[in-house]
């Protein structure tokens, strides 16, 4: 299967341009319909910019209502013919409705080894639990938050002299080859696991 990407993000976007660099450089089939930013400051935007892709800035500061936001978002989305959406540092909770109408086609990168860590400041956490390892997931999303059908994940050894900065460098250069990797499978799989 080759999909129509849409990346979502919020910020730095490191994990966006890894997939459009992937997709130019056909290691992935699957081809970027769109970027979508719903922080008209993320870094991630000139980046996209730059590489020729389509960016929309969809403010959510904009919008009174979750709902309405997302409304926007999904049209946008259809508009562009997306059929897979990628989460990619996306930093706002899709509610159950988008994901509902989204459903099995809406995929995120979370920097820890899930279940552990759902949420927010996971290197903290995980080094103040004093775990030896941690990593990063691949999961469809579901309404429960970082809770969906994992697909995959990566390991990295979490060392005494880690600290957040070092265990969040290595984390990402990760997430930037199991992203690649699960797209990759999901082509092959018809995006059935
Ligand atoms: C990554 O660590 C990702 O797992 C998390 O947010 C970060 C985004 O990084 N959800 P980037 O914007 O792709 O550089």
């Amino acid at each position: 299967m080759v999909y129509k990407l849409g990346i979502l993000i919020s910020g730095n976007g490191s994990n966006m341009l890894n997939i459009i660099e992937a997709s130019r450089k056909k290691i992935i089939k699957s081809k970027v319909a769109t970027v979508v930013s719903n922080n008209p400051l993320a870094l991630g935007i000139k980046k996209a910019s730059k590489k020729g892709i389509d960016v929309k800035i969809i403010n959510e500061n904009k919008y009174s209502h979750i709902n309405d936001f997302e409304n926007s978002l999904s049209k946008y989305l259809v508009k562009k013919k997306v059929d897979l959406i990628c989460l990619a540092g996306f930093m706002k909770v899709l509610s159950k409705d988008f994901v509902k109408k989204w459903n099995n086609k809406i995929i995120n990168i979370h920097p820890s080894l899930l279940p552990a860590f759902k949420g927010l400041n996971t290197h903290e956490r995980a080094i103040r639990e004093g775990v030896r390892f941690s990593g990063c997931t691949v999961h469809f999303v579901n309404k429960k938050i970082d809770s969906g059908k994992i697909i995959d994940q990566e390991i990295v050894k979490v060392f005494k002299s880690d600290n957040v900065g070092s265990l969040q460098k290595k984390i990402l250069m990760k997430e930037h080859k199991l992203y690649i990797k699960v797209l990759k499978y999901l082509e092959r799989k018809n995006g059935e696991i």
